[in-house]
């Protein structure tokens, strides 16, 4: 069996990388190098020429072909990140829809599928990823391909009442019906889905597949890990390591505690948010200024989506404010970085913050709670801080779980988070622990391609340990 994988974007790796925190990205590659095959999707180029571009790395074959600029408008810009990727997150007044960047989104999906299915082999079994391409399968099916195909949506699944107000809601659900595995992150999203393919698409299910016309496809959670065991070898290997930005980092801490945060920049990690907690726990805690700082590290993304520049300007705003209002001449509370770190940087940084800030208002999974847990010093580990409202916390019950639109609960968590006694630290990191390492992204990509592959899996529906 032959695996491709297709997704959005698509970066060939080099030696001398940067990876973003966490992510799909990282994910994916690890997946394909364990089976060997076809990555294709876009380049990450905008330009007019758009040939299909093959690379090899190890056992991979990187099939990249370019947007144009309209494309990237429509297809990107507009219809999967200024429609899509709101709703989906539960942010429908942020949603804004042109009916001609969901043509534009049809489009990018129909000319992937006629570029792709020129390389599709009898025994491939294709896995599709991500909210971009949910109309792919129906292309490549039109297409005549027969083979497995898989969905995995890396993102919440919202309620069919809330995407219901996207025009064109149903048509998209329906092509759903065009893959044979649909794979979702939390029971709550696979709920959700289900729900919209039988309430806005008239589906019948009969508690493990959806039938629809003629098709029968599976929908089922399988909640994406990562690779535990590599990342705590970072992380250790990192804190040895000469001249780092962990070592530049505890110099200028001295004493000082760290609370960590690592996302994109994106409304949906609730950065500012988080930001304003902190403050609200420098003011409710005076004896901690001084004591503590917070590092908020923020790769910019999509910033030409206007909703992602007002949360560039709202978060330099809001930690400006912050640290004029709470600061010291000798020390600055808040410091926002709005840059990507390598994964070793990350791993030492995550390893020496006492805290670990992870607050979306709505997240798929996300990676950053899993590799702050796997990047701890086993014998005097940190304290992760959840959001209620990520994927995770339906694993990781043993963080302190927050909900992200109460400033004061999540101030009161840091606190709890900093004072915790050195022996629940350590139950409560032993115990995440064993949950990421039961669930690494080995495990995922296992279950997911045997559920795909149409083999029994471990569990009659797959559910997190
Ligand atoms: O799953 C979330 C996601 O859209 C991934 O597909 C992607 O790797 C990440 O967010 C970053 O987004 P973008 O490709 O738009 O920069």
């Amino acid at each position: 069996m032959r695996l491709v994988v297709v997704s959005n974007r698509v970066t060939i790796p080099d030696r001398h990388e940067k990876a973003t925190a966490g992510g799909l990205a990282v994910a994916l590659r690890e997946a394909l190098e364990r089976h060997g095959g076809l990555w294709f999707g876009w380049s990450g180029v905008v330009g007019a020429a758009r040939q299909l571009r093959e690379t090899q790395r190890g056992n991979v074959t990187y099939a990249v072909t370019d947007l144009s600029e309209a494309e990237r408008e429509s297809y990107y810009l507009g219809f999967s990140n200024r429609a899509l990727w709101p709703i989906m997150h539960y942010r429908l007044g942020l949603t804004e829809f042109q009916r001609s960047d969901y043509m534009g989104y049809l489009g990018v999906n129909r000319r992937f599928a006629r570029e792709l299915a020129g390389m599709i082999r009898p025994d491939d079994v294709i896995w599709i990823h991500d909210y971009h391409l949910i109309p792919l399968a129906a292309e490549l099916r039109r297409r005549g391909v027969t083979n497995r195909i898989g969905y995995f949506h890396h993102i919440p699944w919202p309620s069919a009442d809330t995407l219901t107000a996207l025009p064109f809601s149903a048509t998209l659900v329906r092509t759903l019906a065009a893959y044979d595995l649909v794979g979702v992150q939390t029971r709550l999203d696979a709920r959700n889905l289900v729900d919209c393919l039988v309430m806005l698409c008239g589906a019948k299910f009969d508690g493990r597949r959806v039938r629809l016309g003629l098709r029968e496809t599976a929908v089922r959670a399988f909640p994406i890990g990562i690779d535990v065991e590599a990342f705590r070898r970072l992380a250790a290997a990192s804190v040895r390591q000469a001249a780092t930005p962990l070592r530049a980092t505890r110099e200028s801490l001295g004493e000082r505690k760290l609370v960590i945060g690592v996302d994109r920049l994106d409304y949906s990690k609730g950065i500012v948010q988080r930001l304003e907690a902190f403050g609200q726990f420098l003011r409710s805690h005076p004896e901690e200024r001084g004591r503590v700082g917070l590092l908020q590290i923020a790769p910019p993304s999509r910033s030409d989506v206007p909703e992602y520049a007002e949360l560039d300007r709202m978060s330099d705003e809001v930690a400006g404010r912050l640290n004029a209002q709470l600061g010291e001449f000798d020390w600055t509370p808040i410091r926002v970085v709005k840059k990507a770190y390598s994964r070793t940087a990350l791993a030492g940084l995550y390893r020496s913050a006492q805290v670990g800030l992870v607050t979306p208002m709505r997240d798929g999974m996300n990676l950053v709670a899993k590799e702050y847990v796997a990047a701890q010093n086993p014998a005097d580990p940190g304290v992760l801080v959840l959001s209620r409202f990520a994927g995770a916390a339906q694993q990781l019950g043993e963080a302190l779980i927050v909900n992200p639109y109460d400033t004061h609960e999540v101030a009161e968590a840091i606190r709890t988070a900093l004072a915790m006694p050195k022996s629940e630290r350590i139950r409560r990191f032993e115990a995440l622990y064993q949950i990421i390492e039961a669930s690494g992204i080995h495990w995922w990509t296992r279950c997911y391609l045997e559920a795909l592959a149409g083999e029994p899996v471990a569990a009659e529906d797959v559910e997190p340990p």
